[in-house]
């Protein structure tokens, strides 16, 4: 059963087709929230308007986190497992307390730091994918954006950064054939991919209990909260919250970043003219992208928006990548302009869970496009891009193009 404009956003096709964006602009135009129905038993719901979303991000004492970031996932009983363990699904004030020791070890300097490694190695994917005339520029160059982040962040090597990448990887794609044996129960093999990110961080929390550093895990081992250490389930969840968010999504957004200026050759050659606009384009490309395409809260009590009765209980979704087409905040949300300004995008949320990450991403990004931007590279694809099944994260798995 859907509910009244027949859109059901559990429908994972809608989004692989590319339907979604023509379903957002009915649901903004004749229901703005939404209540969904999903076919797969989920309710909830759909907040689609870029005030409503952001509205919603800021009430933070109205709409908790503590469901979860996906809809009908493991996360999904009456509240996450992680709830109040982990950043992104903690609310005030264990919120704050977590923030205060995870965001050192996120500093300007780390950002520097991963700077130079994902520069090292964007140099070394791009002159491969310029020798060898093209390539898959999904699994050749987008990956080295997180393997660059996680080698400084985590202090691992880039063995390791890409074996927790293809962990990551499968987790987000727990609904994608090319990444999971999809005959199992979803919910089981979500629980089950989680688990093998615990593993990998387990062992390494292990050793770095025997010989600490300045790594992301070691702060967190020897981290203090009210004079307590953190549980070693609190470290676990942590390592993955950073793991996760910002494997796929900034990988995914470089896809989708090269496929738009790809599309739009105009657009590219005004950057390729003007280096100077790289900025405005990364923003451009977060908010075209919008790759975190929701984020889950659930009401604390009732509340009402646009005369809809949202019951304490209720999940809500917040479709940042609705909002980020929103007409009422951009008359032209469907032209990509890389010199757009002003440009509050909410590809990395708002409100107190705003994206921690964000200076990281920025700096991959910009890194990527200023490198294929110095060196003069045009790129066309070959075939048709393959987009990741999901309605949560909206990847690009393979790229492949051709260097003209
Ligand atoms: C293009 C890249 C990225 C996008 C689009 C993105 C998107 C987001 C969004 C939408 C949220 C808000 C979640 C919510 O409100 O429930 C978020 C939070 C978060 N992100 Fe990112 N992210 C990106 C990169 C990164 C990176 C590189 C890292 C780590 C190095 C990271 C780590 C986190 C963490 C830890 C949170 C939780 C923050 C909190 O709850 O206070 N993200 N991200």
């Amino acid at each position: 059963m859907t509910g009244a404009a027949g859109i059901d956003l559990t429908d994972v096709d809608l989004f692989v087709r590319g339907a979604h964006l023509d379903a957002f602009a009915t649901l903004r135009a004749d229901d703005p929230v939404y209540w969904n129905e999903g076919a797969d038993g989920s309710r909830f719901w759909a907040l689609t308007k870029y005030d409503d979303v952001q509205w919603a991000y800021r009430e933070h004492e109205v709409f908790s986190s503590s469901r979860g970031a996906i809809v009908g996932g493991s996360f999904q009983s009456s509240d996450d497992t992680a709830a109040g363990r982990m950043l992104v699904v903690a609310d005030l004030p264990r919120h704050r307390l977590l923030k205060q020791v995870i965001q050192p070890a996120l500093s300007s300097a780390v950002v520097g730091a991963v700077s130079a490694q994902v520069h090292k190695l964007v140099d070394q994917a791009v002159d491969r994918m310029l020798a060898a005339g093209g390539g898959d520029f999904a699994v050749d160059v987008a990956t080295e954006l997180p393997a660059g982040a996680l080698m400084t962040i985590m202090d691992i090597s880039w063995a390791h950064a890409h074996e927790l990448i293809q962990l990551t990887r499968r987790m987000i794609g727990y609904r994608d054939e090319v990444f999971v044996d999809t005959g199992t129960d979803d919910r089981l093999r979500l629980a089950w991919l989680q688990a093998e990110i615990f593993d990998f961080f387990e062992d390494l929390l292990a050793h770095r209990r025997r010989q600490p550093g300045d790594d992301f895990v070691s702060r967190l081992a020897q981290a203090r909260i009210n004079d307590r250490p953190l549980a070693t389930d609190e470290i676990l969840y942590n390592c993955m919250n950073v793991a996760v968010g910002g494997n796929e999504t900034s990988s995914y957004t470089a896809c989708t970043g090269l496929l738009a200026l790809m599309e739009h050759p105009d657009q590219y050659e005004r950057l390729l003219a003007d280096h100077s606009l790289l900025g405005t384009a990364v923003d451009e490309i977060l908010r075209w992208s919008s790759t975190n395409a929701y984020v889950q809260r659930v009401a604390k009590r009732d509340v009402e928006r646009r005369g809809r009765q949202i019951r304490a209980g209720d999940s809500v979704t917040l479709w940042n990548v609705s909002a980020n087409r929103d007409t009422g905040q951009y008359p032209d949300g469907d032209v990509f302009d890389v010199g757009r300004t002003p440009n509050r995008h909410l590809g990395y949320g708002s409100g107190i869970h705003r994206c921690i990450g964000a200076p990281v991403a920025q700096a991959e990004l910009s890194l990527l496009f200023q490198r294929l931007l110095t060196a003069g590279v045009r790129c066309e694809p070959v075939g048709e891009p393959r987009r990741l099944r999901s309605n949560f994260m909206l990847g690009i798995t393979s790229l492949p193009v051709r260097v003209v």
